[in-house]
């Protein structure tokens, strides 16, 4: 922690607020500490209480989850103030025609993968009229640094690809392998990503493969729309694999979150619960699943709609929550993102991926294959220019490719440490 604070005061403006932000944390942390027992406790339980809706249903998990149906009117959206009226858009107007039919792709033996759900399916169904939504418990928050940051990003996480500022790509110990486009308008973008459950070494460290929907510079005013699987300990308490959206308006600041742990997102289906495990999961030189994530403008209301699978219509992030991506998106990532907190003042072995490079190949390494983005008429596209970036290419790498079957794809992901990345 001495070491990020020190990291992020070196005297910039951006650096400044990212700094007192992070300072309110602790304080707000330390006061958390020297609160009477029992005063925390009441605040924790007060937290709890804004984030979890009465349910009219609760089905149990065997990874211990706890899935509550709560009716789709009283879902965490409808505490924002701009939602009060908001009559919930049960389909998006339009939905983008692709260039691969799903159901045609991997026809080769090798390469065959299978369709995935979600481990609390095998416990039951929440009824029509209601959303599933993982209950946050009261270790969650624990684990938290403060419970103003519970559900939140503690650093501003983008890969810059082009950025002049190596030392900020490196502030926070984000660690990427990235495939990108940027330079045109993009209204949205789809992939279907295979996955596995990578090792995290510490608790406070984690592992994602999503793909970055994102406005305007990299500035204080930044917009991003993120949807993927992560592992991270510290969210969920465990190591399991689950799928998360994220949306932020204000370069991680003070909007935005994962999952419905904060007002935004308006959720309209009641099979998928974000934040909740997703089973199986990839195995080594074995069976391989994969998800397809869509997200794309809603050409007239403006909304940002996400599609899982080929079935599941997830809902939608209002137009209002965001500044550029009112308009369009600017740059689209796909790909892998862990955090290196060099334990021990060694490169990390938390896993990228499968924790496999890339030049291993299908059923081995992890893959995103049929990339592709949503152009101003509203069509999916073979995105065009793709770069790739990664810090450390001997820790984590990336290698992209293209044919028939699969479009534009790549591999990408890695061990962390190794004797080439000490
Ligand atoms: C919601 O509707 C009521 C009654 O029509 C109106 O008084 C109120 O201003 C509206 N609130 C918002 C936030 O639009
Ligand atoms: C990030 O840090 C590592 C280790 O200090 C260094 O090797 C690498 O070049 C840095 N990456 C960039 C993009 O500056
Ligand atoms: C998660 O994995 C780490 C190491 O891979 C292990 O030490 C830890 O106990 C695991 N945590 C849980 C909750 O299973």
């Amino acid at each position: 922690m001495a070491a990020t604070a020190a990291h992020v005061n070196t005297g910039m403006p951006t650096r400044a607020l990212v700094a007192l932000v992070f300072l309110l944390g602790l304080v707000s942390l330390s006061c958390a500490a020297r609160l009477p027992l029992s005063k925390q406790k009441f605040e924790v339980q007060k937290h709890l209480k804004r984030l979890n809706k009465p349910a009219v249903k609760t089905i149990k998990s065997s990874d211990g989850d706890l899935i509550d149906c709560v009716h789709i009117s009283h879902q965490p959206a409808f505490d924002h103030p701009f939602l009060k009226n908001h009559t919930i858009q049960m389909r998006p107007n339009y939905h983008p025609e692709g260039l691969y039919d799903e159901s045609k792709v991997s026809t080769k033996p090798k390469q065959r993968t299978n369709p995935i759900t979600q481990l609390w399916h095998v416990n039951g169904k929440c009824p029509e009229g209601t959303i599933p939504i993982r209950r946050t418990k009261q270790d969650d928050i624990l684990r938290a640094s403060s419970m103003k940051r519970y559900g939140r990003k503690k650093h501003r996480t983008i890969p810059l690809p082009r950025s002049a500022d190596p030392d900020l790509i490196n502030e926070s110990g984000h660690q990427h392998a990235i495939a990108y486009v940027e330079g045109d308008k993009y209204y949205g973008a789809k992939a279907t990503i295979n996955v596995w459950e990578p090792k995290i070494q510490q608790p406070n460290e984690f592992s994602l493969s999503q793909l970055w929907i994102l406005g305007g510079s990299f500035g204080e005013d930044l917009n991003s729309i993120e949807a993927g699987w992560q592992v991270s300990p510290d969210l969920y308490g465990d190591n399991n694999t689950r799928l998360f959206t994220y949306w932020t308006s204000d370069a991680y600041q003070a909007t935005g979150c994962y999952n419905l742990l904060c007002s935004g997102f308006i959720q309209i289906n009641s099979e998928i619960a974000m934040g909740a495990s997703i089973s199986p999961v990839s195995a080594f030189r074995n069976s391989q699943y994969d998800i397809s994530i869509l997200v794309w403008k809603d050409p007239k209301e403006g909304n940002w709609w996400m599609q899982f699978g080929n079935d599941y219509v997830l809902g939608y992030w209002p137009a209002f929550l965001f500044s550029y991506l009112g308009d369009s998106a600017s740059m689209i990532e796909w790909g892998g993102e862990v955090v290196n907190s060099e334990p021990d003042g060694q490169h990390t072995s938390t896993q990228m991926g499968s924790g496999h490079f890339p030049e291993e190949g299908f059923s081995k390494s992890s893959y995103f294959r049929n990339i592709q983005i949503v152009d101003s008429s509203n069509n999916l596209k073979a995105p065009k220019g793709i770069g790739t970036f990664t810090e450390q290419s001997n820790c984590y790498d990336v290698q992209t490719g293209s044919n028939g079957d699969w479009g534009h794809y790549f591999y990408y992901g890695g061990p962390g440490r190794n004797a080439n990345c000490p």
